[in-house]
């Protein structure tokens, strides 16, 4: 059992290869403060769509987090703030179909959560597409007990908030808590956010050391981007992580550039196509000599040109 009384996982059962039935256990809150207090990594990543949910479930990953982060890495928007719920909907039910054992938290966008009124009737909609938590920007009590008020289940997120911080971020400013006045505004609003309920919370672009000492003093599981190796997990951008943007970024590894592996993959299509190698006669449908002989007569006896004269 969790330290909440959950049960620190329940069982779900999927379909695997040939139609038989598998039972995976379905992570939840009690499942991350469980690992917390084992010192145990939880292991998160955004995604945004079904094909690459289900690629991330297979390889083992805890938790999703489908981000207002949809906004510039999927959709070409220009920043966070253009992001609607009509967007998150649609990706949340994308991904929810992908999902099996993962948790999977989803973003209030923009101005969705300015009241508590509107933070509720956000979240049950986007609970009833999918999503198993919501997560919202900023140190906002307010809206964090009106939510737990209404049974959900809250990820928080301090740090870097792309949904407030836009100018700063074009001024080049892409990471808080680097003086004691901000550091210490962050520490407090964690420890508030904590007496409030928050189920997790997201530590984004702080000191190393800073993010330590929030992890340290709470009992809240710490997910960090670009905040060091103390949080109790991880989280990255999945299309930054495989290399498929362009941008590169200090708190990213480098471990594949799948964009280049796209783009040699596309061009050698492009050539194939070109050369009248692709497709080739493994890509191909036959037909039976008798049939296509029938076909050929009846085009002959229309008027219809026929191409081949080698039935295939
Ligand atoms: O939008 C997003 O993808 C995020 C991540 C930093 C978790 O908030």
């Amino acid at each position: 059992m969790g330290d909440r009384g959950l049960p620190a996982a329940e069982p779900v059962s999927r379909r695997g290869a040939g139609g038989k039935k598998h039972s995976m256990m379905k992570k939840n809150p009690g499942y991350f403060r469980e690992k917390k207090k084992k010192n145990e990594k939880i292991v998160v990543l955004t995604s945004y769509d079904y094909p690459t949910t289900v690629i991330l479930e297979e390889a083992g990953v805890d938790m999703i987090i489908l981000g207002d982060s949809v906004g510039t890495n999927i959709l070409g928007y220009r920043d966070e703030t253009e992001v609607t719920m009509e967007d998150m909907l649609h990706h949340t039910r994308a991904v929810a179909r992908g999902i099996r054992s993962m948790y999977l938290v989803v973003d209030l966008p923009y101005r969705t959560h300015e009241t508590a009124a509107d933070a509720v009737a956000n979240a049950r909609k986007l609970v009833a597409a999918g999503a198993d938590a919501v997560k919202f920007e900023g140190i906002k009590e307010d809206i964090l007990a009106a939510l737990k008020g209404d049974g959900l289940e809250v990820m928080c997120h301090i740090g870097l908030n792309p949904q407030y911080d836009q100018d700063r971020m074009k001024r080049g400013e892409v990471s808080r808590g680097k003086d004691f006045e901000d550091a210490v505004r962050l520490l407090e609003g964690a420890r508030r956010l904590e007496g409030r309920g928050m189920d997790l919370l997201v530590l984004e672009k702080i000191p190393e050391r800073i993010a330590e000492i929030v992890t340290a003093n709470i009992a809240t599981p710490t997910i960090g981007i670009g905040a060091g190796k103390y949080c109790d997990g991880q989280v990255l951008i999945v299309t930054d992580l495989l290399g498929v943007n362009e941008r590169k970024f200090k708190h990213v590894p480098d471990y594949v550039d799948l964009r280049r592996v796209m783009i040699d993959t596309v061009r050698r299509y492009r050539a194939e196509i070109e050369a009248g190698v692709f497709p080739g006669r493994e890509h191909i449908n036959l037909i039976k000599h008798e049939e296509y002989e029938k076909v050929k007569d009846w085009c002959l006896a229309h008027g219809l040109k026929v191409q081949g004269d080698d039935a295939p």
